[in-house]
C-alpha cells in the first residue's frame, strides 16, 4: 500500500493525488495507495478509492472516495461509516459535479472535505490563519460585513481577534484593535507573549492598537432618549471609527469588546452595526455572553452577518469548542471543532499528543 509518490504521475483512476494532500497540507511528504483495504475495528475488511499517508506520521491518513456514483448519498453515508471503522477521521470526496443539497448536508456532517478536480486549487483565504476555524469557515466570511465571536470570559476571544489580525499582516494586510475594556499595554504585553509574531507586526506598525476613552461613556448618555440623540452618536462613533480606517489604510479590525459602545436597543443596535461596516474591510466584533448565549444583551446576534460562538468544553483539560451557528450566504460547516489556547495560540488538541509510541527514556548521545 505504501508507494512512494513521484511527484509528476499521481493521478490514481483520475483522482488527483498531490490536490488532496495539498488539500490536508501534508506538503509533499505523503504516500498512497488505490483501492487499498483496511481492516476495521469491527474486523471487517473495508476498500477505499484512495488512501493518502503522511510520511512523517503515518497515523495521519485521509481516506479518499471517488464521487462517480449514480448513489452518491448511500456511497457517502458508508465511506463515514467505514473510515470511522477504521480510525480515520481525515476524509475527502472527490468530485466533478456540483453537489446537491442532500450530498452537500452529509460532507458538512461528516466532516468531509470535498475537492472538486474541475476548480484550480486556490489558496483559501485564510481569515485567520487556524486551520480548522479556515476550514469551517470555507471562505463564508466576506469583507464589509461585520461578523461576531462570542462566548465567556476566557474561551479565546481576544486571541481570536489577535489571530485575525496577525494572519492579515502575513498577508501584508493592516489591522487594528479597539479594544474597549482593556488597557493597550496589558492587551501588547499578553500578546507578545504568543508565538505567532504579533509583537514584530505590532512594532512596524502594520497591526495599530487602539483604546476606547472614557468618555464614551458621557457620550453615551441619553442616547436612548430621542432619535436625534442616537443618530449623533452612533455618527460620530462609527464616523470616527472610518476615519481611523481610512487614514491608516486598514482592512482588518476588531472590537474586543462591542459592548461599551452600545445599549440594550434593538433598533440601536441594529443602526450601529449597519454604519459600522466598512467596505473592503474585514470586521469582527466580541462580545461577551449574558442574554442569550450569544451575546450581552441578545439581540447582537441578529444583526451581525455571522457569529463564531466559542465555549468551553472542559474546564480541567482546558478544552474549548467553537461553532460557526450563523453566517449569511455562505456554504460553511456548522459542525464543531475542538481547540486548546498555548502560546501558539489556538491549537487543535491532537498537536499536543505526544507522538504514539514515544518513550518515557531518552538515549543520550555523545
Ligand atoms: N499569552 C498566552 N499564552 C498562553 N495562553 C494564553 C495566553 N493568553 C491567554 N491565554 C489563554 O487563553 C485563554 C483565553 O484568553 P482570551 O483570548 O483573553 O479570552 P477571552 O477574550 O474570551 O476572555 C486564557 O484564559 C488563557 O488560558
Ligand atoms: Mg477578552
Amino acid at each position: 500500500m505504501r508507494i512512494n509518490a513521484p511527484l509528476n504521475v499521481m493521478s490514481v483512476d483520475s483522482i488527483n493525488v498531490a490536490r488532496v494532500a495539498e488539500e490536508f497540507e501534508l506538503d509533499s511528504e505523503f504516500t498512497w495507495g488505490s483501492n487499498v483495504k483496511i481492516t476495521g475495528k469491527s474486523g471487517a475488511i473495508h476498500k477505499f478509492d484512495l488512501v493518502v499517508t503522511s510520511k512523517k506520521d503515518e497515523n495521519v491518513k485521509v481516506a479518499v472516495l471517488h464521487g462517480i456514483s449514480e448513489d452518491l448519498v448511500s456511497d457517502i453515508m458508508k465511506f463515514n461509516a467505514i473510515a470511522g471503522d477504521c480510525g480515520i477521521s481525515l476524509k475527502a470526496l472527490v468530485i466533478n459535479k456540483d453537489l446537491d443539497d442532500t450530498e452537500l448536508n452529509l460532507t458538512h456532517m461528516y466532516n468531509i472535505i470535498t475537492i472538486d478536480q474541475r476548480q484550480e486549487s486556490k489558496p483559501k483565504t485564510a481569515v485567520f490563519g487556524v486551520k480548522e476555524l479556515d476550514e469551517s469557515l470555507g471562505g463564508a466570511m466576506k469583507r464589509g460585513n461585520v461578523y461576531m465571536v462570542s462566548g465567556k470570559t476566557g474561551v479565546g476571544k481576544t486571541t481570536t481577534c489577535t489571530q485575525f489580525l496577525v494572519q492579515g499582516a502575513r498577508m501584508g494586510e493592516k489591522g487594528a484593535i479597539i479594544l474597549t475594556d482593556t488597557r493597550g499595554s496589558e492587551y501588547i504585553a499578553n500578546a507578545k507573549t504568543f508565538s505567532f509574531g504579533f509583537e514584530e507586526y505590532y512594532k512596524e506598525g502594520t497591526i495599530e492598537v487602539i483604546e476606547l476613552s472614557d468618555r464614551i461613556r458621557e457620550l453615551k448618555e441619553g442616547v436612548l432618549d430621542s432619535l436625534k440623540n442616537r443618530e449623533k452618536y452612533i455618527s460620530k462613533l462609527t464616523g470616527e471609527i472610518s476615519r481611523i480606517i481610512i487614514e491608516s489604510n486598514i482592512t482588518r479590525l476588531a472590537i474586543d469588546p462591542i459592548t461599551p459602545m452600545i445599549v440594550e436597543n434593538d433598533d440601536f443596535v441594529n443602526q450601529f452595526i449597519m454604519n459600522l461596516a466598512i467596505p473592503k474591510t474585514f470586521m469582527i466584533v466580541t462580545s461577551p455572553v449574558m442574554k442569550s448565549d450569544l451575546s450581552m444583551y441578545g439581540i447582537e446576534e441578529y444583526f451581525v452577518s455571522g457569529v463564531i460562538k466559542l465555549e468551553v468544553d472542559d474546564p480541567t483539560t482546558g478544552l474549548r469548542k467553537a461553532s460557526i451557528v450563523k453566517m449569511r450566504g455562505g456554504s460553511y460547516n456548522p459542525y464543531p471543532f475542538y481547540y486548546k489556547i498555548t502560546t501558539k495560540g489556538i491549537v487543535s488538541p491532537q498537536s499536543e499528543k505526544e507522538p504514539k509510541g514515544s518513550s518515557i527514556f531518552k538515549r543520550v548521545n555523545a
